[in-house]
């Protein structure tokens, strides 16, 4: 996705009984964000809900955004954290520029369909923006139709790639699903 394509000119209001505003994230919306992650990986199968991981993960995401790496967008509702959308900057060689890889994107349950995940998305696409970047992109589970609904709406576009992933062998796993082990033929 093109950044230049989201537009940010949307009212922070999603409905008159729903004030949102949308902010960058700080250390002190730790809590929240794990509640909001919580939801995201019980839908994602591909990933099993560990709060001690994502804590780990949104502190180390939040030191990136002090590096000017990353960005943590976050959905506040009457002072209530209801959603948030991370990116992170990566080198592109096929665009020969700065990309994003967009993660995280969750809004609180009961108050999906408000759009405040279009909110979320423009913010991040603003970020991306004044960051440069070529493009934003993110992986969805192809099972989750609602979300992709959502990004179709946002002008994503689906590509042929898919994802691989192996698992590194310093974390601690035990030796027979360390990785760069070759499988048998
Ligand atoms: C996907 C998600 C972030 C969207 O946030 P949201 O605030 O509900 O989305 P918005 O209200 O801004 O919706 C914008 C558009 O997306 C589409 N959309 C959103 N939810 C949809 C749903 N459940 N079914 C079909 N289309 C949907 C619609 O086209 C909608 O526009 P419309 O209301 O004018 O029809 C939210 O539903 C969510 O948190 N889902 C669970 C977590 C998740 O799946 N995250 C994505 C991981 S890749």
């Amino acid at each position: 996705m093109n950044p230049a394509r989201l537009s940010h000119t949307q009212p922070a209001v999603a409905s008159e009984t729903v004030k949102i505003a949308v902010r960058p994230a700080r250390i002190t919306d730790l809590p929240a964000l794990l509640d909001l992650l919580y939801q995201l990986f019980t839908i994602e199968t591909d990933f099993a809900v560990k709060p001690e991981r994502h804590a780990r993960g949104l502190r180390l995401l939040l030191g990136a955004v002090r590096r000017g790496r990353a960005y943590v967008a976050v959905a506040e509702n009457q002072r209530q954290v209801v959603g948030m959308a991370t990116v992170q900057i990566v080198v592109s060689t096929a665009e020969g520029a700065r990309s994003g890889w967009i993660e995280d994107v969750v809004v609180r349950e009961d108050m999906r369909g408000a759009g405040i995940g279009t909110l979320l998305m423009a913010d991040i696409a603003q970020w991306a923006r004044a960051n440069n970047l070529a493009r934003l992109q993110l992986l969805a589970d192809r099972r989750n139709r609602p979300a992709l609904a959502f990004y179709d709406r946002l002008a994503f576009q689906t590509t042929n790639m898919i994802c691989l992933r192996l698992a590194c062998p310093n974390r601690g796993q035990p030796t027979e699903t360390a990785a760069y082990a070759r499988k048998p033929r």
